[in-house]
């Protein structure tokens, strides 16, 4: 009986060895091997040349907005906070503080800043436009305040937005109720601020910026227009912003060949304010589905695939209007139902991020 209890004992002791070393040889013979390392790019480290994105001090206080930001963005413009409503509080008072918060971050983070913008007819503080100034002590003023901010950043910001949306739709300039109503020559006075701003920061880069220059080729020959007499009468000018709030509809072949256009004049082009709006009838009914959000992410290719064809010089930077679908101007300006930008609203990637990043080079 003894003896049959060791032969058991023995017999299970051996299984289990066996068992074991036959895994260990089996483990030798086919290693496993590790899956391969996927080096997935982001925004910025793929592209070669910037990628912006528009910001508030508020955005960037959000430890999840501004992790998200830093990762994939190298160039920063403020959304509104460098405005000249939110800098000029009146004749003898600038308010900088934010705008500096905003310098200050993009400096610790290594990233470059585009400024936005000295004229816009729709950022002019109500104590100007109500001063009735003639058109000379108007000019000084203006002086005044793009010498105080340009100087200010200095060798900080890199690049300004010196006028934006002076065109009309159909060409003409824009009844802005200020500089139109005091010029003879609008434009020559737009050209003695780009002067001002030269003066203020020789390494500064100049742009004018505007919507749909792209798709709208009457506004477009305009700003050709413009621009071959600032040349021609010594304004300088280095480059052309065409913000691209774009749709999902918005026809590829008309605005490649407007971009190539634009690009044309030899300026560095930036596009300068890039988001894609899906719900076309302004529906409330709007479904954001994976079919609309891929038409997007094809579109979002698109873009970067038509930027990424200019020449090499000239291709000066693409920013986004914003980062996540939570705080898009555009769900106000346009439809609550809007989902414009690349990130959800918790900062996941969307489609339309991989589509832009499948189509930078
Ligand atoms: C918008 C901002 O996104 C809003 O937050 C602000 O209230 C109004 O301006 N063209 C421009 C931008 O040049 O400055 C505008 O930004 C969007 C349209």
């Amino acid at each position: 009986m003894n003896k049959l209890i060791w032969v058991v004992v023995y017999l299970c002791f051996s299984t289990v060895v066996f068992s074991c070393s036959k895994k260990d040889k089996d483990e030798e013979v086919t290693p496993v091997t590790p899956p391969p390392v996927v080096q997935t790019k982001t925004l910025k480290e793929k592209a070669a040349f910037p990628i912006g994105a528009a910001v508030t001090v508020a955005h960037l206080k959000d430890a999840n907005f501004s992790n998200v930001f830093k990762a994939h963005h190298n160039q920063l413009t403020a959304e509104y906070e460098m405005k000249m409503k939110n800098l000029w509080a009146s004749e003898t008072q600038f308010t900088f503080s934010n705008a500096d918060y905003l310098v200050d971050y993009a400096t610790q983070n290594s990233m470059r800043v585009h400024g936005h913008t000295l004229l816009w007819y729709s950022s002019v503080p109500d104590w100007l436009k109500n001063a009735n100034y003639d058109s000379t002590t108007f000019e000084n003023h203006i002086k005044n305040f793009i010498t105080t901010v340009v100087s200010r950043y200095k060798g900080k910001i890199a690049s300004w937005d010196v006028a934006n949306e002076i065109f009309a739709d159909n060409g003409t300039l824009r009844d802005d109720a200020t500089v139109t109503k005091i010029f003879k020559d609008p434009i020559r006075f737009y050209g003695r601020c780009f002067k001002y701003a030269r003066e203020a920061d020789p390494a500064v880069k100049l742009f004018y910026n505007d919507y749909d220059m792209v798709l709208n080729s009457t506004k477009r020959y305009y700003v050709k227009k413009m621009v071959e007499r600032f040349k021609a009468e010594g304004y300088p000018i280095d480059g052309l912003g065409e913000q691209c709030h774009t749709t999902v509809w918005t026809n590829h072949t008309t605005f490649g060949t407007g971009l190539n256009d634009l690009a044309s004049t030899g300026l560095l082009i930036h596009i300068s304010e890039l988001d894609m709006r899906v719900n076309q009838n302004k529906s409330d009914a709007y479904v954001y589905t994976d079919a609309e959000q891929q038409k997007q992410s094809d579109k979002y290719k698109s873009v970067a695939q038509i930027f990424e064809a200019l020449p090499q010089a000239q291709k000066f930077a693409i920013t986004i209007w914003g980062v996540s679908d939570k705080s898009t101007w555009l769900t106000g300006w346009w439809h609550p139902k809007e989902y414009p930008l690349l990130f959800d609203n918790s900062y996941n990637k969307k489609k339309a991020y991989e589509g832009f990043l499948a189509g930078l080079k």
